[in-house]
């Protein structure tokens, strides 16, 4: 279809119509469509009448082929003009076959099987007629407080940009048009939406725009630079305004700046919450404020149905504007060829075959087993085929590891962690036991705790937070393992039994009361529905633990936000041990984190020799090499993840003391030894100024390559751009 073409739709539609274009509704007022949608927001009464709906652009929330199939020809019977209608929902870490949380994918540091899940959850999606995903969430997170923190790759500013490519490479693939096994991808939220103060959701951000433009803003425009079609606004403030009403940051930065010329919608609810933010007296500035943003799709309230028409006939706002915004809604329907095929991808018969099959099972199992972080082992894993185990707590016989936003996943059909135990010992190795639930203990399940851990060799603990305890709304002011839980701990400790805990959380936990008294701890996340295979598998040493932190763990809730790319500040702690007191440190926790980013062990050990510069100067339009060597000296095979990081010593601003540049995928058999090479130059030393320019500094410069962010070696060179610097 030409520009002509959806010029002439523009043209032919009424100031009403192409206001309804705008408007996206969930599934429960289209009268054919059989669920009530997936319902991720307050649901008030809109005041929508039938005839909107008729008109409406896009919804939100059902799938399923038949169902979408049903909606599409429904509206299109209704529709005086025929516009086919935009299908959307939320399929952040799979469809049916449920990927880890996208934080554990970050921790697999392995951005090919990131982006081959995403492929499949397209395929999955788009079949089952969904034509838009909002995903991928880039959000970057410090805060473990936060809920959301679990749709986030973590706290890297490089490594989220690196995901979110893979991630939009993945759903979008080349070819929106003519590949209907793929769907649009919608970046979120823009802007800063992980930077909510105390970790609260929907709470207040203020950021520096210094500190947004260097840390925050990246991933997102990482994810636009790959193509992504769609942007969603957040639900928080942005330099005092509230994002969805905020024009310099959508109309002047991501429209102008960035020449994002894709649909932009509002999250759930987020133009009426204008209101509330204090920054609209009532829906119609509210719609007001978010037209002139350069917002295009309200998502579930009517300020724009209710307001728009009348604001544009009285003069107050340009229809050019409206006209805009709906020509972006119908670009986006052309671009997935709705025009031509307005079921798209749905399709009943290939749904079955393709929707969780073998061969997505199988990649959702393979992810899962690289996401997982052994965090501790003191010489008990892998466990032996032969040891009696006791596999106890409220995780042992649990489907509720998918994780939060697992819409069409089936908890029923997950793999549990005793069906995974089941597949390496016979029954007679293994008692089971819940032990608690997730927050009570009771002292009947205490006893047949007690009794299975009496029988046992090896005491496994299945442990963790409800999957509706991080996500949307979940978030936490305490964010240790629930009381109940630790007292299960700590009392099994007594058994004096070789005790491996294996934790399911959505977040960054603080881990005391665990980290001491098991024996080994692997952080298994919310792994998916092959999560209980994919543990097994490492348990017992048929898989090697390869998952890598990428968002440090805290000592305590206190001492959040600790991440790796902190500054120095003037008064260091150079020290711990020292007791100095005009430093800038806690009393009473130590200011490094309890395991760091880039954190992860593996049965083998890797050494690391010191790093190696090709020279200690490097000058614009050449490159350095950095070479480390690694050496395998254990007994297995090891993928391991080399890290490279650099610290400007001196800048205009002030500098991380760490800054991941890049990181390697190394195979290493038993005893082998490899070098490791990386290439640095001068762009990836720009950063920006306190006038917010882009730029690198003459001056000096370290390198530091490692296992992760604390444990490296370093290197110095100097950048000299000048002659005499
Ligand atoms: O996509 C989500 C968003 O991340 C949070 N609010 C609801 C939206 C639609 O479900």
């Amino acid at each position: 279809m030409m520009q002509q073409q959806l010029n002439s739709y523009l043209q032919n539609m009424t100031l009403e119509e192409k206001v309804d274009q705008l408007l996206q509704l969930v599934g429960v007022f289209f009268e054919d469509a059989e669920t009530d949608g997936q319902i991720t927001g307050p649901m008030e009464s809109l005041g929508i009448t039938e005839k909107t709906v008729r008109n409406v652009g896009s919804v939100l929330g059902i799938a399923g082929a038949e169902e979408a199939i049903r909606v599409q020809q429904a509206h299109l019977s209704k529709n005086r003009l025929g516009i086919p209608l935009l299908i959307m929902a939320d399929i952040v870490h799979g469809f049916k076959t449920i990927f880890p949380i996208p934080l554990a994918i970050g921790c697999s540091w392995n951005v090919q099987l990131a982006e081959e899940s995403a492929t499949i959850a397209a395929r999955e999606a788009s079949v089952s007629g969904v034509h838009v995903t909002f995903a991928p969430m880039v959000d970057l997170v410090r805060d473990p407080r936060w809920g959301r923190i679990m749709e986030s790759t973590g706290e890297d500013p490089y490594l989220n940009s690196v995901f979110a490519r893979a991630f939009v490479r993945g759903f979008q693939g080349k070819d929106l048009t003519n590949d209907t096994d793929r769907v649009a991808a919608c970046v979120k939220h823009f802007a800063a939406y992980g930077a909510g103060e105390g970790g609260r959701d929907y709470n207040t951000v203020d950021l520096s725009a210094w500190q947004l433009r260097e840390y925050y803003l990246p991933s997102y425009k990482a994810a636009l630079d790959e193509g992504c079609e769609m942007v969603m606004t957040s639900f928080n403030t942005v330099e005092g305004v509230a994002a969805t009403g905020n024009k310099r940051l959508m109309r002047d930065l991501l429209r102008d700046e960035w020449g994002f010329d894709g649909v932009l919608i509002s999250d759930w609810a987020a133009i009426k919450e204008l209101i509330p933010h204090g920054i609209a007296e009532d829906e119609r500035e509210a719609a007001q404020k978010a037209l002139l943003a350069g917002v295009d799709i309200e998502m579930m309230t009517s300020c724009y149905n209710g307001h728009l028409p009348e604001l544009v006939r009285s003069g107050q706002l340009d229809e050019a504007l409206v006209d805009e915004a709906v020509m972006r809604v119908l670009k986006l329907k052309q671009k997935l060829g709705l025009f031509d095929n307005p079921l798209r991808g749905a399709d009943p018969e290939r749904e079955r075959e393709v929707v969780f099959c073998e061969a997505h099972r199988a990649v959702a199992k393979e992810l899962a087993v690289k996401s997982c972080v052994l965090l501790k082992n003191d010489s008990v894993l892998p466990l032996n085929r032969s040891q009696h185990i006791a596999l106890i707590g409220p995780f042992a016989e649990s489907g509720d590891i998918l994780g939060s936003w697992s819409w069409s996943g089936s908890q029923e059909e997950a793999v549990q962690v005793i069906d995974g135990f089941k597949s390496k010992i016979s029954s007679s190795l293994l008692s089971v036991a819940t032990g608690c639930s997730i927050d009570e203990i009771s002292e009947e399940q205490y006893a047949k705790a007690l009794q299975a851990a009496s029988q046992a060799e090896v005491i496994v603990l299945a442990l963790g937070e409800r999957s509706d305890m991080s996500g949307e709304a979940g978030s936490r002011s305490d964010i240790r393992l629930p009381q109940a839980q630790l007292e299960l701990v700590k009392r099994l400790k007594t058994l004096n039994k070789p005790m491996v805990a294996v934790l399911f959380n959505g977040r960054p936990l603080d881990l005391h009361g665990v980290i001491e008294e098991a024996d080994a701890v692997l952080e298994a996340w919310f792994p998916g529905g092959e999560g209980g295979a994919a543990i097994a598998d490492l348990l017992y040493g048929d898989a090697e633990p390869t998952g890598r932190l990428t968002m440090s763990f805290p000592q305590s809730v206190g001492q959040v936000p600790v991440y790796y790319n902190h500054f120095n500040t003037g008064r260091p702690q150079l020290d711990p041990n020292t007791k100095e007191r005009y430093v800038s440190q806690y009393l009473d926790v130590p200011n490094e984190p309890l395991f760091p980013f880039g954190y992860g062990l593996s049965y083998t050990k890797v050494d690391y020799d010191s790093v190696q510069l090709s020279s200690d100067t490097l000058n614009p339009g050449q490159a350095l090499t950095v070479k480390v060597r690694v050496t395998n000296t254990g007994t297995r095979p090891v993928e391991e993840t080399v890290q490279f990081y650099v610290r400007d010593i001196s800048g205009d601003t002030v500098r991380p003391m760490k800054e991941l540049k890049d990181f390697r995928k190394v195979l290493l058999a038993p005893g082998e030894s490899r070098e490791v090479e990386f290439s640095l130059a001068e762009p990836q030393l720009r950063y920006h100024h306190a006038d917010l320019s882009f730029d690198s500094d003459s001056g000096e410069f370290a390198v530091f390559t490692g296992p992760n962010s604390r444990d490296t070696t370093e290197g110095r060179f100097r950048l000299v751009k000048e002659t005499g610097k």
